[in-house]
Order: structure tokens, then sequence, then C-alpha cells
């Protein structure tokens, strides 16, 4: 069957157009000063890919026939690619908010049983369908703030069978939501309860981490990338080190949660094993940074996450972006350490927190969150080409969009051409 691709479109009347457009892969340094930002653009949409970007009148009469979308004098700019979420989940956390702010730390609440092992108790104990029905309104909420690619990781399952339960909810809600998701198998989230009560559980989760579930996963095809949650106290980084062995052997692609809370070689790891991303990066060490600026890994820094937890610290951003690493921002939505929806915020932090410029913080979210999951070559752009995935802001200059911050200024978004959002 043909799919249905609609009409050409053309879009006119942006105060700005920004489009990020360059190289197809991650950019780094130089290349992060300028997001290319148009004014008097229109953009040409055909067959859901961008056909033309540039002056008016130009792209107009090449088009003269395309069904015209007035931008109303806001900021056109490729949707934002978010490549790392825990968007499968049941019940929110709020409790646990408090529990950090009367002195309760993260680490501690996971000691006696919360934080991940409990959202791993409720996960378990619900259906498919209704994670479904959960997870479809907490997507469209992401989508809605300009988001047209989310990255969704499982891991609050950690059984063979839970796991694969996640991962078939995000197969379903990706085909219930407008929004492109990118599934991340994400088994060795936690070391389970269960496996930790005996001498050798441990062990036999990673056996099965290694021997079975990673496999299982592979074959159908349920994932495009593992990663492993490698922090003292969870996975050690040899821990790490085999699972993405056996995740790499299995055609997967790599992704390490890395030195989120302290530094223990995750991001020399990261860059060993040629991963596409390293996320989190919170106590990276210099070593870790010379490490990722030499490599081809994406550094992903998620300020909203250190932010919830109350850390009075944040990811050297400055040392990563001058040290000549590639940088991307995510949300890291999550139930317990980055509950918000809103990427526009984390671009504030990104300013105003981590000392990016609006051009740094803008490309870090769209053309290097799309390297950060091998899309460098599909989404992230204005240029002919690329999908047609754009978000539409009520702004009239993109500083603006870590400006205003917590407000919702997205109007539209289309995925692929087609409208998404709005
Ligand atoms: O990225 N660090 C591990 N995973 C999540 C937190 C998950 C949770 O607390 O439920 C993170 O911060
Ligand atoms: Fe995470």
């Amino acid at each position: 069957m043909i799919p249905d691709l609609g009409r050409p479109l053309l879009f006119v009347n942006a105060a700005q157009v920004v489009t990020c457009a360059g190289p197809a892969r991650a950019r780094r340094g130089a290349e992060m000063r300028d997001a290319g930002v148009l004014t008097g653009a229109a953009v040409a949409v055909v067959d859901g890919r961008i056909a033309a970007v540039g002056p008016r009148d130009e792209v107009e009469r090449r088009y003269a026939s395309a069904d015209q979308v007035d931008c109303g004098g806001g900021v056109l700019m490729p949707g934002l690619v978010d490549s790392h979420t825990h968007a499968i989940f049941g019940r929110p956390r709020a409790e646990e908010q408090e529990m950090r702010a009367s002195g309760l730390d993260y680490m501690e609440i996971a000691r006696r049983g919360g934080g991940i092992h409990s959202s791993v108790r409720d996960l378990r104990a619900r259906s498919e369908d209704e994670l479904v029905s959960m997870a479809v309104p907490r997507l469209q909420r992401l989508a809605s703030h300009g988001t047209t690619t989310v990255e969704v990781k499982s891991g609050y399952g950690l059984t063979l069978e839970d796991e694969i339960k996640t991962l078939r909810v995000i197969a379903r809600v990706s085909s219930i939501v407008q929004v492109r998701l990118v599934p991340t198998f994400l088994g060795a989230h936690e070391v389970p309860l269960e496996a930790r009560a005996t001498a050798d559980g441990r062990k036999n989760y990673i056996s099965l981490l290694v021997h079975e579930m990673i496999p299982r996963v592979a074959e159908q095809g349920l994932a495009r990338f593992a990663d492993v949650f490698c922090e003292p106290g969870v996975y050690t980084v040899a821990e790490s080190r085999e699972i993405l062995g056996a995740a790499r052997r299995a055609g997967l692609g790599i992704k390490l949660h890395a030195d989120e809370l302290r530094s223990s070689g995750g991001a020399e790891l990261a860059a060993e094993l040629g991963a596409t991303s390293a996320d989190h990066l919170g106590a990276i060490s210099d070593d870790g940074i010379r490490a990722l600026a030499g490599s081809e890994t994406v550094a992903t820094l998620l300020p909203g996450t250190l932010l919830f937890l109350g850390k009075d610290r944040q990811a050297p951003a400055r040392a990563l972006l001058d040290g000549g690493a590639a940088v991307a921002l995510a949300t890291d939505f999550n139930p317990g350490t980055s509950p918000t929806p809103n990427f526009p915020l984390i671009l504030t932090l990104a300013v105003s927190q981590l000392r990016m410029s609006a051009a740094e913080a803008v490309l870090a979210a769209t053309v290097n969150g799309a390297a950060a999951l091998g899309l460098a070559g599909e989404t992230g752009q204005v240029a002919p080409g690329f999908r047609a995935d754009l978000a539409l802001f009520d702004l009239e200059d993109v500083r603006e969009l870590p400006y205003w911050y917590g407000d919702h200024r997205c109007r539209r978004t289309w995925v692929d051409g087609r409208h998404a959002t709005g």
C-alpha cells in the first residue's frame, strides 16, 4: 500500500526559520555556535520530507500549488529530539520528592526498597493494556512541548516477561501517538531486589541479561539500543562491559547511564566501547571528559534530573563543549528523578545552569539528540532530504525558547510532514 503522505506543504510567515542545517552527524566545538537562523524564509515539504528551504518568493514560485501553512510570525524549527526517557511506568512517585526534601538521598531511598524498586513492583502488577493507556497521554504531553522523536527505555520490569511486556507497550504506543519512538532495552536499570537477596542472585541476573534477555529482545526486534545504569551501588564498570558486549553481539546499539551521581569510569567505558551515547555525566572525571572528547560518543546531559534531585552540582557542560565533545540534551522523563515533559525547560537549565549559549542548546536538542539515537541523517535539521519533523513556537526569536522558562510556547508540530500536535 502506498502511504498517504498528503499534499505538498509550504510553510510561510515565520519570524525565523531555524534550520540547524549542516553535516548529518553530531556537531561539536565551533560548529555549535550557529543554529542557522533565517528570516523571510519559507520551507517546502513533499512526501513527508523537506524539499526546499530558502527565500520565500523563490520557494513559493517553485511550490506554487502546495497547501500553505501560515506560521503567524512564530519560530519554525526542527522538532526536538528527546534521546533519553523512561516513559513507561505506572504510578508517579511524588512521595520521594518530599523524602529528599527532608534529607534522604536518592540512593538511600533505593537502598530502602524505594526508587526504581518501587516502580518495578508497580509495573509488574499492571497489564500491558493498562500501561499503554497510562503512557499515551504522557507521550502526548512530551509531544505538545515541541518534541517529535522520543527514545523510550524499558527498565521497570527486570524479569524477562516484564521487560518484554514493557517493550511491547512501547511498540503499541508507537502506533497510537504521532511522535516517533525509539525503543531501548534497559534490563540493567537496577539489580532486582529478589536478586540482591541471595548470594549468587546478582551473578544469575547478569547471566539472564546476557544469555536470555538481550538475545530475545534483539531477535524479536523490540529495541534498537541497550543501556546499563553504570553507577556505584548499581552496576560496576566490569559488569556494564559484559552486558553491553552481549548487546553489541546481538546487534543492538549501546548507551550508558554514566557517572550520574558518583564518578566510576562510566564515561571512559562508553568511549572505549564506542557507545552511541554516555548519559548524565553529573560526576564525570577529567579523564572521562578527555575520553568522550576524543570519541564519537555523544555526551547527553540531563540537567532536569540533578535539579529535581536537589543537587547543587550540574554536569561540566562547558568543559565537555570546550574540550570538543559532542553534547546533547534530553529530559530523562521518568517518575523518580525527572518527571517533566517540558523539553524547552531543559534548554532553560542548559543556558542558565550549564552556561550553554542558546545556539548550543538548540543544536544539542535537535541534531545532537538525533545523533545520540543514530538518526543524524534522518531528523534534527530543516534541510532538503530530512524528515519533515517540525515544531512551531509562539516566539519571535529562538533565544526566547530557553528564556520563557516553564512556559508552553509550542503551537503545532509535524512528524514526517503530518500534523502531530496543536
Ligand atoms: O536516569 N538513573 C537511573 N535511571 C533514572 C531514574 C529512574 C528512577 O528513579 O525511576 C535516571 O535518573
Ligand atoms: Fe535515565
